[in-house]
């Protein structure tokens, strides 16, 4: 089981469009991967998911109610998630100390964990890189979006998790931005892959139906799924045609999210 973190220097950079959408590929392709929402504050792995609202969550984890294997649900493509919960009332009361040891709890289960982590360096940061194995550090390329960036590179060497490379998303191409060899000296990491901006991704969080699913045909999408092959070495995966039944079934859940109804 491979466990890497998303971790950022701030927050709104991509990072839980990037875990999801690359989960969605390796989960395509048929391996195991789980996206664990450790964004506690924001909680909106689900949301993006567009799966429905979930009784049990990475809350009960922490507060040592439950098994993590019993906070797993099961997003499109077989892609599983465990949610964080959407209210904010207990974050402060939960104990982040049992993080690594849930997260070492999925082996059985996963090929991948994919650990969506809070923007900045602190505590619960902290607790959410060092549950993990290996880091994918998310920017954009403007200097505001490295603030911390360094700090986290150096906390995670410090503590053995192996910083795998950056990821540039939202890309304008432009001679203003900092580019990746720039980021590349200034950081003293390599640059994995660059992510476009792409307003299909924005259409795709306001749908709250994923990228992969909403415009598998778009650029970003494309870029998503090479990063994916470098993740796991194998071939760039096709561009794979959306069943109507994945798009149906999310929109039926979105129905029941927001609508109120019960289906049984
Ligand atoms: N490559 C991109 N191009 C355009 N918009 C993007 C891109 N990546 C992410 N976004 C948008 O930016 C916003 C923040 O993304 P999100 O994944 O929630 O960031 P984070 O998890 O780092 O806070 C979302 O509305 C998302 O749709
Ligand atoms: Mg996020």
């Amino acid at each position: 089981m491979r466990s890497i973190v998303f971790a950022s220097g701030k927050g709104g950079v991509g990072k839980t469009s990037i875990a999801i959408n690359l989960g969605l590929v390796l989960a395509q392709q048929g391996k195991r991967v789980v996206v664990v929402d450790a964004d506690v504050s924001m909680a909106n792995v689900g949301v993006m998911l567009g799966v429905e609202r979930a009784p049990i969550s990475l809350h009960n984890v922490l507060l040592g109610e439950t098994n993590i294997r019993d906070a797993v649900y099961e997003g499109p493509y077989k892609l599983k998630y465990v949610p964080s919960a959407l209210s904010i009332e207990r974050v402060k009361k939960l104990v982040f100390e049992r993080f690594k040891g849930a997260i070492e709890e999925l082996e059985p289960v996963a090929d991948y964990v994919f650990i969506d982590c809070p923007p900045g360096l602190n505590k619960d940061s902290e607790y959410a890189i060092t549950a993990a194995k290996e880091m994918i550090l998310v920017v954009t390329p403007d200097p505001s979006s490295l603030a911390d960036a360094l700090k986290i590179i150096n906390f995670a060497g410090k503590n053995n998790v192996s910083t795998i490379g950056i990821v540039v998303n939202m890309s304008l191409n432009d001679k203003a931005e900092i580019k990746p060899a720039d980021l590349e000296t200034l950081l003293s990491t390599k640059v994995m892959h660059v992510i476009p901006m792409d307003l299909e991704m924005r259409k795709a969080s306001i749908a709250q139906v994923p990228l992969l699913i909403k415009t598998p045909t778009s650029s970003a999408a494309h870029e998503i799924r090479v990063l994916a092959s470098l993740l796991t070495g194998e071939p760039l995966p096709a561009e794979t045609k959306v069943k109507k039944g994945v798009l149906q079934s999310l929109l039926e859940s979105l129905a029941r999210l927001f609508g109120g109804k019960k289906t049984s």
